[in-house]
């Protein structure tokens, strides 16, 4: 990478807005191993727009409860800690891609003029966050599970700074690897001199996020560039791949040969990979409509 190419990412990743606090707590809480349903009932108790969702979430046709739900604590106990966590999860971090950063953005003046379809991106975030976590859940590692589930959430996280900070070069960028992902990365680092898997990790990293979800973010497009956490790296890149082609079966019909040696490199045969297909497609749908409260 040149040197003023460094300084310039260094110095807007310095100026990328912080993680809300509400988030970071909600992170906190997921990985500390004695964090109650009281806990994580005052956290959402504070938040009116969070109570909603939960509500309407826990009230929703795709569970089924025979009765209405009317409390928080309520809903945790039918729903579970584990939905209802990454379920804030998700909408903390809509609501920090939707409004804080264009916020960020107008109120510094900045530009944003990158053409990319942000609901879809979003779409795909969760998708990932999703596939990942089944991933993880069908090789019986539940104690990964949450940390799948933040890192599939977070992954494609550089291309939001890219679009917001180097408009110019990422419409260079994008204008030389339409539709492929693999040139994707090869042309932000020809371009900007770091993909946004790297650029992503670095974001993670500054906001203190857990250290396991770093080098999976910054290899989720190489993960054989991966070292320490190879494993959870080589996972989030099946769930990248999975969660595009669920999205775009026909585009990416080629593009799902590149997870053949890391299906078999993680032991994941075709059935589990259908299991995983269909349950991600099922609990999409379901979060589309759970976000589309606003
Ligand atoms: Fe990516
Ligand atoms: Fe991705």
């Amino acid at each position: 990478m040149k040197a003023n190419q460094v300084k310039k990412l260094a110095q807007s990743i310095s100026e990328f807005p912080t993680l809300p606090a509400i988030v970071a707590r909600v992170i906190q809480e997921l990985n500390n191993p004695y964090s109650s349903a009281a806990d994580i009932t005052d956290i959402i108790s504070a938040d009116p727009a969070m109570t909603f969702r939960i509500l309407k979430m826990a009230n929703s046709a795709y569970y089924g409860f025979p009765r209405s739900i009317t409390t928080v604590t309520e809903s945790i106990v039918l729903l579970g800690f584990s939905i209802v966590r990454n379920l804030m999860l998700t909408t903390l971090m809509y609501q920090f891609n939707e409004m804080t950063l264009p916020a960020h953005f107008k109120k510094s003046g900045k530009r944003n003029f990158v053409a990319v379809d942000r609901q879809e991106e979003w779409r795909h975030s969760v998708a990932t966050a999703i596939a990942t976590r089944e991933i993880i859940l069908q090789r019986h590692q539940e104690a990964w599970e949450h940390l799948g589930y933040l890192a599939g959430l977070m992954h494609d996280i550089g291309k939001s700074f890219f679009c917001h900070y180097m408009p110019d070069e990422y419409r260079e960028v994008m204008l030389h690897a339409v539709q492929d992902n693999q040139a994707l990365a090869k042309w932000e680092e020809e371009i900007i001199g770091a993909d946004h898997g790297q650029v992503g990790a670095w974001i993670v990293d500054r906001w203190n996020l857990p250290k396991e979800i770093v080098e999976p973010i910054a290899c989720h497009h190489c993960p054989k560039k991966a070292k320490t956490d190879k494993e959870l790296t080589a996972i989030l890149h099946v769930g990248d791949l999975l969660a595009r082609k669920i999205r775009k079966p026909e585009a990416m019909a080629a593009d799902w040969n590149r997870a053949e040696p890391w299906l078999e490199y993680l032991n994941l045969s075709e059935p589990q990979i259908r299991e995983i297909e269909a349950l991600v497609a099922k609990e999409l749908s379901q979060i589309e409509t759970f976000m589309a409260v606003d």
